[in-house]
């Protein structure tokens, strides 16, 4: 059997990158075969970091559990879960940070952008603002890959040094107690090409904390709005564009068929066609993709108590695999 498994912060409706980064592969990958198992999930402690307010995790997590479903995850054969239902993955995050070594931590992405941020800043302090949460990510989000034997996680390739880490910390274990247990050693699945960091309306990555994000289900007519104001450079109409230079196009690039994006890269090219034109192209390709999905999504969200028993009913299965897994790492360490 393979399993893929892959989260999702609980921090919001999920956007678009999130979508073609990890939501499309994740479900492609659930369906690719008969001894495929899928385990997708709520990151909901990870998201703690940045969310300090109860009710509107509580709305979060139905928004997040009701994308997954609305994009079409099937729960008979996906195992959905929250993080925070399989209670095995915080115990065995603390018997990986004995494995891992603090100098690991301190080169990973996150913490180092945050302690750069405090150095423009001329802060004293280059951990200010830095808690212990952030501090400990990849060894939480290693515990959520390796609690369930996962070979391959599909996750944007943003994710990819996630993925190293919990590479090295499968294989820091394996080294330690191998002749007694040893982790399969997981790897990513990253998309083709761009759709692995989709830009944002701003062109750097798309992002909720850059706040450049096109939420998956916004209601047509704030898509709509939110569509044409994606900036645009001033070339006139009349002149040829490079297409690749705008975020529009980028995005159109992503949903469109293979024919009509060729077709729109020529026109844009030889001039004659407006940015307008393509953010038109843009909001009727991604309201044509979602507008079957948003519907199924509000209807979800709105119902009372169907999320919830899928959810718990995911984590009963999620947590016989992570109990089978901790009885061995116990065995292995020698706390059985
Ligand atoms: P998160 O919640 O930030 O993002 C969820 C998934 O969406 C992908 N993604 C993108 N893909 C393409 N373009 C983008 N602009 C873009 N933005 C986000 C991410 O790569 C991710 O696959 N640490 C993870 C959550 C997590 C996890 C895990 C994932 C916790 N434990 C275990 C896999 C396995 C995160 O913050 O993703």
């Amino acid at each position: 059997t393979t399993t893929y498994l892959t989260g999702i912060q609980t921090s919001g409706m999920p956007h678009i990158g999130n979508y073609v980064g990890a939501i499309q592969p994740a479900l492609t990958l659930a369906d690719s075969g008969p001894d495929v198992e899928s385990m997708y999930f709520l990151a909901d402690y990870h998201s703690l970091n940045s969310t300090k307010d109860p009710q509107k995790l509580r709305e979060d997590i139905r928004s997040v559990a009701a994308t997954w479903l609305a994009c079409g995850l099937d729960p008979t054969r996906t195992i959905l879960y929250r993080q925070s239902g399989v209670p095995e993955v915080f115990e065995l995050a603390t018997i990986l940070s004995t494995v891992t070594a603090k100098g690991l931590m301190n080169r990973a992405h996150a913490y180092k952008a945050a302690r750069d941020r405090n150095a423009e800043a001329g802060s004293a302090d280059l951990d200010a603002g830095v808690n212990m949460g952030l501090f400990n990510y990849p060894i939480l989000m290693a515990a959520d890959i390796l609690v369930m034997e996962t070979n391959y996680v599909p996750v944007g390739r943003d994710q990819a040094q996630h993925i190293e880490y919990a590479a090295d910390i499968a294989g820091a274990f394996n080294h330690l107690y191998g002749e007694n247990y040893g982790f399969p050693v997981p790897q990513g699945r990253y998309p083709e090409g761009e759709g692995s960091v989709l830009p944002g309306i701003d062109g750097r990555k798309m992002s909720k904390s850059y706040d450049n994000h096109i939420p998956i289900f916004l209601p047509e007519n704030r898509l709509k709005k939110l569509v044409r104001r994606i900036p645009t450079d001033s070339t006139p109409v009349a002149e040829p564009k490079d297409p690749d230079s705008s975020v529009p196009f980028r995005l159109y690039e992503q949903f469109a068929d293979a024919d009509q994006v060729a077709a729109m890269r020529k026109r844009l090219e030889a001039g004659g066609t407006g940015w307008g034109e393509v953010k038109d192209a843009l909001f009727e390709t991604l309201n044509a993709t979602f507008a079957g999905m948003r519907e199924r999504y509000e209807q979800l969200v709105a119902a009372d108590s169907e999320l919830d028993d899928i959810l718990a009913d995911g984590a009963e299965r999620a947590r016989t695999r992570a109990r089978a897994t901790l009885a061995r790492v116990r065995y292995a360490i020698g706390m059985d």
